[in-house]
């Protein structure tokens, strides 16, 4: 069997060396430009669009991260090649570690007290607790799961919004797209924090707009953690001026790396992360990339197969 590593970045040898220890009977390169050797599987993240020109023979493409928009938008993809991508393998964990810490930071106004501490000032504000911080979690998924289940058992009122799962979590209140039009506007009134835990696909993209993001309460926070394009940046700078929401927790954005002049980047209400709220971690995932491809090529049911028609 013949592997080809497709990762733009230092990590692609890393890669290589974890999927080689995996799969002792075969050969793993690393496709660079001019590369002819024929593949039969590809692991990697945003392959350039000379890769599948280079690389016809491929029978599926493992993606080393959970979303999988850039290897769909790639104009070159095969009508008919399969797409497996990561699931979890440690993800999960680092979702809820990252969206605790906003919470928190904004739960106990640490911001504020921040200010106050540059300014020489000892002022107690007002304390808030963790039945005052309704929790929405937009995207019930592998990782919205974890989010959701984490934020529950800390004692959270926690609700979720997902497309088409009817299956919920203990503790965890479910709106689903599938049970009505106005789902989605009864998640966004009961949201304190919202937690964008969604795919970008031609359904999320600019979901949360101004009329999306005004259903949430005055005061609310908003953590994205998916894609940037999932929000219509002038929308939430517009409603974060004018005081209807309170802070927003950003890792993902329309364009990366955010470009400089973006008012993000200087926005007081505004914490910036530069798309590393959850890592793949190598090894786990290389391990699991492995099983995938051992499924595939033996013809057995693989999971974290993507549905090409709903774009996840
Ligand atoms: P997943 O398991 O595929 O879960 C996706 C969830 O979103 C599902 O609950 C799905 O609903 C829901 N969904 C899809 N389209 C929807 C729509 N139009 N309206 C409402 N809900 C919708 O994905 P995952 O593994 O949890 O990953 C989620 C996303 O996180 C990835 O796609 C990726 O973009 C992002 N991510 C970011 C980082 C980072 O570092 N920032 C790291 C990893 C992943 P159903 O349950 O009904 O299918
Ligand atoms: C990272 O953004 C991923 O989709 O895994």
């Amino acid at each position: 069997m013949r592997i080809v590593i497709v990762y733009g970045s230092d990590k692609a040898q890393a890669w290589r060396d974890a999927i080689a220890a995996h799969l002792r009977d075969a050969q793993v390169d690393i496709w660079h430009p001019g590369f002819t050797q024929q593949a039969d599987y590809a692991v990697g993240w945003t392959p350039p669009p000379q890769f599948f020109i280079d690389q016809p023979r491929l029978r599926a493409f493992f993606s080393t991260g959970a979303g999988v928009e850039h290897v769909l938008n790639n104009p070159n993809l095969p009508a008919d090649l399969p797409i497996v991508r990561v699931e979890d393998a440690g993800m999960g964990e680092q979702m809820v570690d990252y969206c605790r810490f906003e919470v928190l930071r904004w739960m106990q106004r640490r911001d504020e007290y921040a200010a106050q501490q540059a300014a020489g000032i000892w002022k107690p504000l007002s304390a808030s607790f963790r039945d005052e911080w309704p929790i929405g979690v937009f995207g019930l998924g592998v990782l919205g799961r974890h989010v959701a289940k984490a934020f529950a058992s800390d004692g959270y009122p926690v609700h979720a919004f997902s497309r088409s799962s009817t299956a919920s979590e203990p503790g965890v209140r479910l709106f689903c797209e599938a049970n009505g039009s106005d789902q989605f506007e009864a998640f966004m009134r009961a949201t304190r924090v919202l937690m964008i835990l969604a795919p970008l696909t031609a359904a999320t993209y600019n979901k949360f707009d101004r009329k999306a993001l005004q259903m949430l309460p005055r005061g609310a926070c908003v953590i994205n953690v998916a894609r940037g394009g999932l929000i219509v940046d002038d929308a939430l700078l517009e409603l974060l001026d004018n005081g209807h929401l309170n802070g927003a927790a950003l890792d993902v954005f329309h364009h990366e790396p955010l470009p400089r002049q973006h008012r993000y980047w200087n926005h007081p209400k505004v914490h910036i992360t530069p798309h590393t709220a959850a890592v793949t971690p190598i090894r786990p995932a290389a391990k699991q990339i492995a099983e995938k491809i051992r499924q595939v090529a033996s013809n057995q049911p693989t999971t974290g197969l993507v549905e090409r028609r709903r774009g996840y």
